[in-house]
């Protein structure tokens, strides 16, 4: 196996070749740095065979999709990433192949809901920004949850052989890589913590957010890259209101305007819309501001694929003076899973 860091700076990046086999898989790419990677495929004789990021990233504008334009390559993201173009939605247990190297995909949630961490032919962990040297990733972005990331910490990765290898996401210390035994000892934020020790931790870590979160995010998210649209601050999205899948089913008689705002290809594919409604996806309502104009009064409910496009589309409309938007709390994902009805 040909296993390589490739950026070089506190955000990583991961190649994992078959160089045997002409093979390759990235992990995390950035977009700055997609030269590079082209660059080091070119040069090993590698044909890219996928692209995935560990989650939705708050740091960094992704490359999975320029990437996935420029040669092809397949993108593998986890069930509940909001992004809407993906070749693979991929669960815990599945197995990803490059080569002759096998990739088991975890689901480790916590520092997002779609975490994944990928367990590389059974002796390294590519642990995203789940499990860090010495530390761990931040839990205080929208969906995150300390208890869900103790959870995955303990359950998942501790679980694995003490000689594993532990690839982070990101390392602020110019450390390059740990083992599951090491941090599993003296990881000083999870080791020998009790869940609600941990919980306590996380919640008062009191962290400043990132420069230019909501630009990066709002774009992983979305897909929606577009100067004309001002994406809403966290502050207006924290003010949406989260409605339960069971409440919103009650108004699907025409009672309030539902607006789905993935794109047509979503809207139309497995997971269904609701009945009545109305398909204007995230890039195009700036636009389509004017026809709403009528029901500038209404009870108004925005739905997307895990619910964090339409939370930002919601806030949009709130933000132009809609008075009563609300949000389908999980989105489509959510109202699948509890069995509601859906059209094609
Ligand atoms: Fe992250």
């Amino acid at each position: 196996m040909f296993f390589q860091e490739l950026n070089n700076i506190q955000c990583k990046s991961y190649l994992i070749a078959d160089t045997d086999a002409g093979e390759a898989a990235i992990i995390d790419p950035i977009e700055s740095n997609i030269d590079r990677y082209l660059a080091v495929l070119a040069y090993h004789n590698l044909k890219l065979k996928f692209v995935s990021d560990t989650h939705t990233h708050a740091d960094h504008r992704s490359a999975c999709s320029a990437i996935r334009r420029l040669t092809g390559a397949k993108i593998f993201m986890h069930e509940t990433s909001p992004q809407p173009y993906v070749d693979g939605r991929v669960n815990d247990g599945d197995m990803l192949q490059v080569g002759s190297i096998s990739i088991k995909v975890l689901h480790t949630p916590g520092h997002t809901p779609d975490s994944i961490s990928f367990y590389v032919n059974e002796d390294r962990l590519l642990t995203g920004d789940v499990l860090l040297i010495q530390g761990t990733g931040r839990s205080d972005f929208a969906g995150g949850d300390p208890g869900d990331q103790y959870d995955s910490i303990i359950t998942k990765v501790f679980t694995l052989p003490d000689d594993t290898i532990v690839f982070p996401g990101h390392d602020y210390r110019g450390n390059t890589q740990s083992t599951v035994g090491i941090e599993k000892s003296t990881n000083p934020r999870i080791a020998g913590k009790t869940r609600e020790e941990y919980i306590h931790i996380m919640d008062n870590l009191n962290l400043p957010l990132p420069e230019r979160i909501q630009e990066v995010l709002q774009i992983n998210q979305s897909e929606v890259d577009d100067d004309r649209i001002k994406f809403p601050l966290l502050a207006e999205l924290n003010q949406i209101l989260q409605m339960e899948p069971a409440v919103v089913k009650t108004k699907t008689a025409g009672e309030a305007v539902i607006i789905d705002v993935r794109e047509s290809t979503e809207y139309h594919g497995e997971l269904g819309h609701i009945e009545g409604s109305r398909l204007i996806s995230l890039a195009e309502i700036p636009a389509s501001l004017d026809a709403l104009d009528s029901d500038r009064e209404k009870e108004i409910i925005l739905v997307c694929r895990s619910g964090a496009r339409s939370t930002t589309a919601a806030a949009i409309l709130k933000g132009v003076g809609f008075s009563n938007v609300n949000n389908l709390k999980g989105g489509m994902l959510a109202w699948n899973k509890l069995g509601f009805p859906v059209e094609h």
